[in-house]
């Protein structure tokens, strides 16, 4: 499939084939190419959880405003933002680091710079480690719908739910934001799909203010 297609082919799916499931190493497959996505010094924010069992995705409808799709796909993810995923001795911040010394791109005597880097750019402030998270996690997001899509897959990505009640019912720590759910299976054949939404314009997009 050419991305092109890929990009204009891709639609948020209100209705999923219950019955069609989501084979595991299809998953793997679409979360692995998604793993590709660009993060900040390559720290990779992201975590998902992933919800198959009909009764887990029921506990997750009931605080995602009820929104059928949760259950009716045969997967639902929990997409996390980890905004501790800069801090010095946080496990994939060591690995990273680690990771980027056998590389040669970084000396261990790089180590500070790297930390207080880290530490203004992505903990300065509790909108600034939210920032973080979740704008590394959207990158990952939205790989993770447009390699679904590569794959044959539908998905519909959700922020209409309470963001506490969800941390609470799945026992989320609190250095994680949750920036979506993500509902991932095959549109269900009997429905029709809605048409394609506007977007807005090349002018549109383009601003200058000076
Ligand atoms: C972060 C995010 C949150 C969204 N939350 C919801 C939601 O809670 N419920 C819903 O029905 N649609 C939700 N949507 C779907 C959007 O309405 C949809 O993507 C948009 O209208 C464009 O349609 P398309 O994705 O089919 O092109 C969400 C989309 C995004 C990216």
């Amino acid at each position: 499939m050419e991305f092109k297609d890929v990009a204009y082919g891709r639609r948020a799916v209100n209705f999923f084939d219950p019955g069609k499931d989501v084979p595991e190493d299809l998953l793997r497959e679409m979360v692995e190419m998604a793993a590709q996505a660009p993060s900040g010094f390559n720290l990779q924010p992201w975590s998902l959880i992933v919800l198959r069992d009909k009764n887990d995705k029921n506990r997750l409808q009931q605080h995602a405003w009820n929104q059928p799709k949760v259950s009716e796909a045969p997967v639902t993810l929990i997409v996390l933002a980890d905004m501790a995923g800069w801090k010095p001795g946080h496990p994939f911040v060591e690995k990273n680091f680690t990771e980027l010394v056998k590389a040669g791109t970084m000396g261990e005597a790089q180590r500070d710079w790297f930390d207080g880097v880290c530490q203004s750019l992505y903990g300065a402030s509790k909108s600034r480690q939210v920032a973080y998270a979740c704008k590394n996690t959207g990158f990952f997001a939205m790989a993770l719908m447009f390699a679904a899509k590569s794959l044959g897959l539908d998905t519909h990505p959700m922020d209409g739910f309470d963001l506490e009640k969800v941390r609470h019912e799945f026992r989320i720590p609190d250095h994680y934001w949750i920036p979506l759910l993500l509902s991932v299976g095959y549109f269900r054949s009997d429905k029709t799909l809605a048409p394609p939404k506007w977007r807005k314009t090349y002018e549109e997009i383009i601003v200058s203010f000076e």
